[in-house]
């Protein structure tokens, strides 16, 4: 496994590949590696003949009060887990190689945005896009693998991907858990003792949510306080929100049919959780 920081060597590293008919799969990742990023991985060793994994606190992605000074960063961890999950390139750079000049052309996400957390988080997703542009620029991947954890992500990207004609084909992979249904998450680390005991009920109650809809509730409303209150019962942490819509479209449903989403977002007193649930009613 190579682990690379700059961008001219990676672009040539990769055309080197392609042009030896080697397939590459990408996972982008913030690091802190845990076992959903791991998955990833794996499921990229299966698929392509080179995985590459990329190291990037991306700080477009981060609005001022936002913790990227406090991400949480381990890249001598990191290395050994890509290693020994199969990877064949790192790609690691600092942020001066990948911003070196404020950007003369700015992306903004228009779609899927305005709902979720692009709606707490404005311009998140603007930076998320910014980043992926340049790293499957500098990657050039036949597929790109990306957690279904952050299905507002994987909604953006699928936008990005089509409306800019990316020859790259988006992976999305299940969300992986602890045995207590938590998902995974670099921030879990800052939950403390009680949280991480009450933290589980996000899960469960989506869980109980779709035991609902696939019982026959219809109504959206009943799903949300029904959710509400078993978070507020069970948690001490506060609803950010818990939302239903369409997916990947994300628009406002009124009846529960096709594909929908549930997701939420819960803030404990240093980490704010995320989860959700994809399906077809
Ligand atoms: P990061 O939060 O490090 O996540 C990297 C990838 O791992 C994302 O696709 C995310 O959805 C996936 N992931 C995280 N937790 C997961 C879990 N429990 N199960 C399955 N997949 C999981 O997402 C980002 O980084 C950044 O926004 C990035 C795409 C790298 C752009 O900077």
């Amino acid at each position: 496994m190579k682990v690379i920081s700059k961008i001219s060597q990676m672009q040539a590293i990769m055309k080197q590949e392609r042009m030896n008919g080697r397939t590459i799969g990408f996972v982008p990742t913030m690091g802190y590696l845990h076992e959903g990023h791991l998955t990833l991985l794996q499921r990229a060793r299966q698929e392509n003949d080179i995985v590459v994994l990329s190291i990037f606190v991306n700080p477009t992605q981060f609005g001022p009060n936002e913790d990227f000074d406090a991400y949480p960063r381990n890249f001598e961890r990191d290395e050994q887990l890509a290693k020994k999950a199969g990877a064949d390139y790192v790609f690691y750079p600092d942020v001066e190689e990948m911003y070196p000049r404020k950007m003369s052309v700015a992306v903004t996400v228009t779609e899927r945005v305005n709902v979720l957390c692009g709606k707490q988080r404005e311009g998140h997703f603007d930076g998320v896009a910014t980043v992926l542009i340049k790293l499957f620029h500098i990657v050039t991947p036949d597929r790109a693998y990306f957690g279904m954890k952050d299905a507002q992500q994987v909604a953006v990207v699928d936008g990005l991907v089509h409306d800019y004609n990316f020859p790259i084909e988006l992976v999305p992979v299940e969300t992986v858990r602890e045995k207590d249904g938590l998902a995974k998450s670099s921030r879990n680390v800052y939950l403390t003792e009680t949280e991480r005991e009450e933290a589980p009920a996000l899960y469960k109650s989506l869980k109980l949510a779709k035991e609902r809809i696939d019982s026959g509730e219809r109504n959206p409303e009943a799903i949300l306080s029904f959710m509400k209150d078993y978070i507020q019962t069970h948690t001490s942490g506060i609803i950010d929100y818990i939302e239903i819509y369409s997916y990947p479209e994300l628009k406002e449903i009124d009846t529960l049919e096709g594909r929908i989403i549930i997701a939420l977002a819960v803030k404990f007193s240093k980490a704010r959780l995320i989860d959700n649930m994809t399906w077809t009613v």
